[in-house]
């Protein structure tokens, strides 16, 4: 019988991935990853941040998956094991849901929704106009899994989408700037910046004030990637001085954000709690068990972390 041993949500979430595996796997070893009994009789590692040096310490694993689709938490590990399998987790409808959540940020951002819902709590009717999709240019950054379906929907509530990435793309009506080279010309374009890249060195601390200065002024901002990848103080000041001209990020360095924190009570920000697209358990435990299945039927999932690329 295969072990699986899951670090993801701690000994509470441990309890819903056995009953969701239970029922989608019952033929699956699953344990709590500070119960794993002999680690060199793991096959497989579940995992969202595991504690640098355990994975190494798996002789005999096979694969590992990761409890979201970003990985940056697992590889950080200076002794992660390069040459297992890392998968990221990608089921069928975590692109949908990561669509729904920035086209959600995008008219909330735009209809300055969080204008809005501060004037509410002042009781204040407080009327004022605003740009429509129609007239709104969306960049995209990453047209990856989440990137390329996030474009493709904003697309369809009618705001005219570009991407940028490391290499050339074919989404149909999306304008594609690719390289380093091209994202001066795709910044001057972006209305409404949306980041969707992965965590790695060349991403880290990107959404910062030289990036923001190449902007349209008063361009608005989604961050969706990862909290690793804005310098939030300059953010703050963006926001403050009117060179951003609203926010809405999910996710942060470290999380989750400090009570407390300035950015809580920003007035052109919105803050969501890293939950752009959160596929439930019982949706990702069937993806793994199916990935399971298929490894050990002899062929290997898609979505691949590549060491070389960082992501
Ligand atoms: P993918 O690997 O499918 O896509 C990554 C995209 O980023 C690709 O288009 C890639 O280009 C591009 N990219 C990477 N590095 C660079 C660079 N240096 N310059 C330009 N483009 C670059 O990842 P996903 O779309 O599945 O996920 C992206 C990230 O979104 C995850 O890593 C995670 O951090 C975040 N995420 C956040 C969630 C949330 O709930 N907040 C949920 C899921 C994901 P190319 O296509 O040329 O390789
Ligand atoms: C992520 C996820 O990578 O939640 O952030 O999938």
């Amino acid at each position: 019988m295969s072990r699986l041993v899951v670090k993801s949500g701690g000994a509470a979430g441990f309890e819903e991935w056995r009953a969701c595996f239970a029922e989608v796997a019952p033929g699956l070893d699953v344990r709590f990853w500070d119960e794993m009994g002999d680690p060199g009789e793991v096959d497989f590692a579940l995992v969202w941040d595991p504690e640098p040096g355990r994975l190494a310490a798996m002789p005999g694993l096979r694969c590992i998956f990761g409890a979201g689709a970003g990985v940056d938490l697992i590889v950080r590990d200076p002794d992660f094991p390069r040459h297992v399998p890392l998968v990221r987790m990608i089921p069928a409808g975590a692109a949908q849901r990561m669509g729904e959540y920035i086209c959600w940020a995008a008219l909330h951002v735009l209809r300055q929704g969080r204008r809005m819902a501060l004037a509410q709590a002042r009781g204040a009717w407080d009327y004022f106009d605003c740009a429509s999709a129609g007239e709104t240019r969306v960049g995209v950054m990453g047209l990856g899994v989440m990137g390329s379906r996030a474009a493709v929907m904003l697309q369809g509530l009618g705001f005219a989408v570009h991407g940028w990435s490391r290499s050339a793309k074919c989404l149909p009506g999306v304008r594609d700037y690719v390289g380093e080279g091209a994202l001066d010309d795709f910044l001057a374009a972006s209305d409404l910046l949306v980041c969707l890249l992965p965590d790695t060195p060349d991403t880290r601390a990107i959404l910062a004030r030289p990036l923001f200065e190449k902007l349209p002024r008063g361009a608005m901002l989604i961050n969706a990637g990862r909290g690793a990848q804005q310098n939030l103080d300059d953010v703050l000041a963006a926001l403050e001085e009117g060179l951003l001209g609203g926010a809405v990020l999910d996710v942060f360095e470290p999380e989750p954000l400090a009570e407390g924190h300035p950015a809580w009570a920003a007035e052109r920000l919105t803050i969501t709690p890293h939950v752009a697209s959160l596929p439930p358990r019982r949706e990702r435990a069937e993806w793994v068990a199916a990935c399971i299945a298929g490894i050990e039927a002899g062929w290997w999932p898609e979505k691949i972390y590549n060491p070389d690329l960082g992501y």
